[in-house]
């Protein structure tokens, strides 16, 4: 089964089996199906914070439960339910729509809404699990559904439960939790730029400008293909954050609650002159160094070797490794 159009990147993996999951109830009946006894399995959803580095001799589950609607509404918050396979940007635009806000920051990532806890998914100021209730899941190490609530899901910057165990979870359905009353999030430098200190700024205006900044630094995967940031921005100790500013003058840093600092690491990628250059068919797009692009035919091996190659110059120039953001397969 050819994956081609199954992952952002398009990489022109396969897989042995692949099986479309319409319906919860569809699960277990696959999971114990004779034809694919043994073989080992994974799970897709948009396919876009993933890099397939070759075929797949096992079961690909393509994850396709539709359906969304409102679940719960009180002075506190609006609970919104979200089968797995939703597109998680048409999901945003329709609470907006509904004029139920909260998802505004979070327009236009690419993926699913059961892909969206996996990596905890954030930007421009909100991460997913601030708007994050629960989620349903089949454990396959258990052979039963289950409900786990946020504190469960063990989330942390672009990470959770599911990050670390890929194989044992397959999420089914995700209910977010939009608090009340609504307040607005514009302190991200590009957003605070747009509205300044305007008071009266909607859900409706942030949705729009958040889509306006990422349409012009992100590459449209469907035009070429890439999985968003490939790296992480990696989380340095005060001190050395300390050394590298007094070395570096620009660089770029978000203090974190517990004293540490965040560096922008496409900042670091960018200085070290990667930004548009090309090594084969993988090449680091030309407005945003932190998103690695397939120029056409690249395989998984030919990006993973381009990012060897900027991590080992960020490494050598600020003495800070870059970690991989989409998993690896
Ligand atoms: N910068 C450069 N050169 C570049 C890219 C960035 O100098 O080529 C500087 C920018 O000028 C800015 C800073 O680095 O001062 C940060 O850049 P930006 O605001 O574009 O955000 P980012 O840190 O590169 C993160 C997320 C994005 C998310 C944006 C907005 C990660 C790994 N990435 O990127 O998420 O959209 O913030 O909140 O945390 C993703 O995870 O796939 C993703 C796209």
């Amino acid at each position: 089964h050819p994956l081609q159009s199954a992952n952002s990147f398009g990489i022109a993996a396969r897989s042995r089996y692949a099986v479309e999951i319409r319906d919860e109830a569809d699960l277990p009946a696959v999971l114990a199906d004779p034809r694919f006894a043994g073989l080992p399995r994974r799970l897709l959803g948009g396919g876009s914070n993933v890099v397939l580095t070759g075929d797949f001799d096992g079961l690909t589950l393509l994850m396709r439960i539709a359906g969304k609607r409102l679940v719960g509404e009180s002075a506190e918050a609006v609970l919104v339910e979200a089968g797995a396979g939703e597109v998680w940007h048409e999901l945003v635009a329709w609470t907006i729509a509904q004029d139920r806000p909260g998802l505004e920051n979070l327009a236009l990532i690419p993926g699913t809404a059961g892909a969206a806890p996996i990596q905890n998914i954030g930007a421009y100021g909100v991460e997913l699990e601030e708007r994050f209730d629960s989620l349903r899941a089949f454990d396959t190490k258990a052979g039963a559904f289950v409900t786990l609530d946020r504190d469960s899901c063990r989330f942390s910057y672009r990470d959770s439960l599911f990050k670390r165990e890929p194989d044992r979870w397959i999420v089914t359905a995700v209910t977010l939790r939009l608090p009340r009353p609504w307040r607005p999030v514009t302190t991200y430098p590009d957003l605070a730029r747009v509205f300044a200190d305007r008071a009266d700024v909607s859900a409706a205006e942030i949705f729009e400008a958040v889509i306006a900044v990422r349409r012009q630094k992100l590459p449209d995967p469907a035009v070429i293909g890439n999985a968003g940031s490939f790296f992480k921005n990696p989380i340095v100790p005060a001190a050395q954050y300390g050394d590298l500013a007094a070395a570096f003058p620009g660089l770029v840093g978000y203090p974190q609650p517990d004293g540490q600092v965040k560096l922008a690491a496409g900042w670091l990628i960018d200085r070290c002159g990667w930004k548009g250059r090309a090594v084969g068919r993988a090449a680091v797009h030309d407005r945003q160094a932190l998103v690695l692009v397939n120029r056409g035919g690249a395989t998984g091996a030919e990006i993973l070797d381009l990012a060897r190659e900027i991590q080992r110059s960020v490494r050598d120039t600020y003495g800070v490794a870059l970690e991989p953001e989409p998993v690896i397969l």
